[in-house]
């Protein structure tokens, strides 16, 4: 590695460029783009397969929201009944279809994930067909978590009673922040008041409740970002993920910045401060943390995260979604138009992809299981016949050195800075690997920056995990 410094005395400092890399990082190993006919064949190939070697989890991309957050960079359509009628239908004979293939009756799935835009800006009538498909036509293990991403502008209590009735039992509800006059000039309409109500009473009908909260917000200062951690923690739900804003380029908020008509937004360094005093404060008071970017207590599992971690098959629907089933990573199309044409000729939406050698999908493992925080390396050399320690030797050093990671008998764990590096973290794994092993490679990645808007493509490119 070059321009190595040693032992920076900020979090900031620990890379000289400051880069924190993409959103998700890693890579490394051998991955070829596939799209056109040959990733319709190899889809079809692995869907016909009589055996499996992962376990296997839904994710459901509904790209639809009735609102728009000056900030949001998420790939999303207007809410209009005629349109979403109509993508339910298509949804609802993608997921029919997708049941039907010997893949996905090989074994149960372990939950589904609703994600978007915003799930629940669909009517109930809407919801309940798409989850009575859903129950209908999977199989699922005993202890199967199923979540739906919301905000409570979007909920009601026929909507509760219907995720009740069909075995619903996570919410992840977008709060950002419980400052009520940044809410206001995020475009947040729900009044705090109404939302913590809200909020309590979904846990009280026993559902498992996780919020998101946004730090480096316009307006919020560490001290304003302190008591929306604390009034959070006095809240008694479940699940918090604590994420640095990012600016899109196409969000309102950046034409703000772009005219100076914003209040003052905190720079990386501040960012990092912030995470890391949340951090501490969650685990201080009982949390687990759960992913690089998640801490939950009482009944808080997020399945979906470890399936990510853990290198699950996830079986993407809907626009824009993207998963993986083996070695074929892929990605369903953004374009209504398209996916209704390929859904219509019973065709799988996927519009690009790719395909991972051995060393790709031990990579993927590898930095999976660095992100869970406990890393067992003779657990993954075992499983994939190599020798990590000798591989990574010098990065390990390194990273060691300027406190990112630690290395205790044969578990790899991130340092409580390294989780605000886990993207650079895992992408100069994938990079190290790539210079040992094939160093003349060019490489590509299907992953968005840290600044592009970010359909839903959890698999696309690294991630995996395991506790
Ligand atoms: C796609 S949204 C779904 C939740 C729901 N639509 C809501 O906002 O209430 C998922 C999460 O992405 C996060 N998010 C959206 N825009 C972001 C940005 N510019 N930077 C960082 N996180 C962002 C928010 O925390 C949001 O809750
Ligand atoms: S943050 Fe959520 S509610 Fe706001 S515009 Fe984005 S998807 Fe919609």
């Amino acid at each position: 590695m070059s321009n190595v410094v040693k032992k920076p005395t900020h979090v900031y400092d620990c890379f000289p460029d400051h880069d924190i890399g993409m959103v998700h990082g890693g890579g490394g190993g051998g991955r070829e783009k596939i799209e056109g006919p040959p990733l319709a064949a190899m889809y079809h190939e692995v869907m016909q397969r009589q055996e499996a070697r992962f376990d296997r989890f839904g994710y459901v991309h509904i790209p639809y929201c009735s609102t728009r957050c000056k900030y949001c960079g998420f790939y999303k359509y207007p809410i209009t009944a005629e349109h979403t009628d109509l993508f339910v239908e298509l949804l609802c004979v993608q997921l029919k279809k997708v049941a039907d293939f010997s893949y996905t009756r090989l074994e149960p799935f372990k939950g589904f994930y609703f994600g978007g835009g915003t799930p629940t800006a669909l009517t109930v009538s809407q919801l309940d067909r798409i989850l009575t498909i859903l129950n209908d036509s999977y199989a699922f293990a005993d202890n199967r978590e199923i979540t739906i991403e919301s905000s409570v502008q979007d909920l009601d209590d026929d909507k509760i009673a219907l995720f009740k009735a069909h075995g619903v039992q996570r919410l992840s509800i977008g709060v950002q922040t419980f400052n009520e006059g940044i809410r206001r000039y995020l475009g947040r309409r729900v009044p705090v008041n109404q939302m913590v109500s809200f909020l309590r009473k979904l846990w009280k009908n026993g559902f498992t409740v996780a919020i998101d909260l946004l730090y480096g917000l316009p307006g919020q200062t560490m001290e304003l970002w302190q008591e929306d951690v604390k009034y959070f923690v006095e809240l008694g739900i479940d699940g918090i993920s604590p994420y640095g804003l990012r600016i899109f380029p196409q969000s309102p908020l950046k034409k703000e910045i772009d005219s100076g008509q914003n209040p003052p937004i905190v720079g990386l360094p501040e960012k990092m401060e912030m995470f890391l005093w949340a951090r501490e404060y969650l685990l201080q008071n009982g949390f687990r943390q759960i992913g690089v970017d998640h801490f939950g207590r009482n009944r808080e599992r997020n399945e979906y995260l470890l399936a990510i971690y853990h290198n699950f098959d996830i079986s993407p629907f809907g626009m824009g979604a993207g998963g993986k089933i083996d070695r074929l990573s892929f990605f369903n199309t953004l374009d209504f138009n398209q996916y209704e044409k390929m859904v219509s000729a019973g065709d799988p939406p996927a519009v690009g992809g790719i395909v991972k050698d051995e060393n790709a999908v031990y990579m993927d493992y590898l930095n999976g299981q660095i992100l869970t925080g406990c890393c067992d390396i003779d657990k993954i050399d075992r499983l994939f016949q190599k020798d990590t320690r000798k591989i990574f030797e010098n990065l390990i050093e390194d990273f060691q050195e300027r406190d990112l990671l630690r290395l205790q008998g044969d578990v790899l764990s991130l340092t409580d800075w390294g989780c605000c590096w886990h993207s650079r973290i895992n992408t100069e794994f994938g990079n190290t690997f790539d210079r040992v092993f094939s160093p003349l490679k060019t490489t590509f990645d299907f992953s968005s920056s840290g600044d592009h808007p970010a359909p839903h493509h959890p698999m696309i490119g690294h991630r995996s995990h395991e506790r």
